[in-house]
């Protein structure tokens, strides 16, 4: 296939962003379509039923609009409920999901005591205690539900400063001490938190490791491009990298400065997928 292929990366809002700088300095001649379900926003507290009915609505409708090579689904919270329905709806069409980074987070530790922080939809998943049963059963596992840690992540990227004291309490859950041992790994289960992770590193009780799966995410669909279109190839024309928000709405100066930052430019007008959502 001579042109460029075209990867639609989704998240209930930004952090998906963690993802797609990642895959863009793997392929930076494909053509990105980013797609946050700002109307949606967040996916933490929904129904896993609804959150499914919805999350397969909005791709059917992308899919049909933008005829995409490949779907990241760059979150968490969708990924360990969505991907066996994509799958068998599409059965030609690469879905890359992101799940918590367990196995990881399990062969780093050294202390044996390890924190998954994600969303509260995610860490109550069987995915992730299956996870957990498959490659951490050595560890003493910690699972955090963060309530607000997305949203203080989103108004970051709106330019908004989250207070010291809000991710404090956020991620004081994660930091155990048992019989003279501590924790020593935390997998970051939501792809909003790298987002905040100097702000992490910096309020932490003591030092850990704060496992980012991006980097790992995008190798992966690199590894999945190569095999369908081989290697990144420049071109004459540059390549696109559009953003689109389910809501409509105009992004904020600040958040328009953010996107620009990843170089991405926005659509303003709703999508019709955003209608039929
Ligand atoms: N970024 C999403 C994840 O990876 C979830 C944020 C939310 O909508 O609550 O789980």
């Amino acid at each position: 296939m001579t042109r460029p292929p075209k990867i639609l990366i989704f998240d209930s809002g930004l952090g998906g962003l963690t993802v797609f700088a990642e895959l863009v300095k793997l392929r930076p001649h494909a053509d990105y379509l980013y797609c946050a379900d700002d109307a949606g926003f967040p996916y933490g507290s929904w129904k896993e039923p609804e959150l499914v009915e919805r999350v397969a609505k909005l791709m059917e409708a992308q899919i049909a609009d933008h005829a995409p090579d490949m779907v990241v689904i760059a979150c968490n919270t969708a990924s360990t409920i969505v991907l066996p329905y994509l799958r068998v709806h599409w059965p030609s069409l690469p879905f890359v999901g992101t799940v918590p980074a367990i196995k990881p987070a399990a062969e780093r530790t050294r202390s044996k005591m390890i924190s998954v922080l994600g969303t509260p939809g995610t860490v109550a998943r069987d995915y992730t205690q299956n996870l957990i049963a498959q490659f951490a059963a050595h560890c003493s596992v910690t699972l955090v539900g963060s309530k607000r840690l997305a949203s203080l992540a989103e108004s970051h990227m709106h330019g908004e400063r989250a207070s010291d004291a809000d991710i404090v309490n956020e991620i004081a859950p994660c930091f155990r001490e048992e019989g003279g041992r501590r924790t020593d790994a935390v997998a970051l289960a939501c792809t909003h938190y790298p987002l905040l992770v100097e702000e992490f590193e910096r309020l932490a009780p003591w030092p850990v490791e704060w496992i980012d799966p991006a980097p790992a995410i995008a190798r992966r669909a690199d590894q999945l491009l190569g095999e369908r279109f081989g290697p990144d190839v420049a071109r004459d024309q540059p390549a696109s990298r559009r953003a689109i928000f389910t809501s409509g709405a105009r992004p904020s100066g600040p958040l328009a400065a953010t996107l620009a930052r990843y170089g991405l430019a926005w659509d303003v007008a709703p999508t019709p997928a955003s209608e039929r959502a």
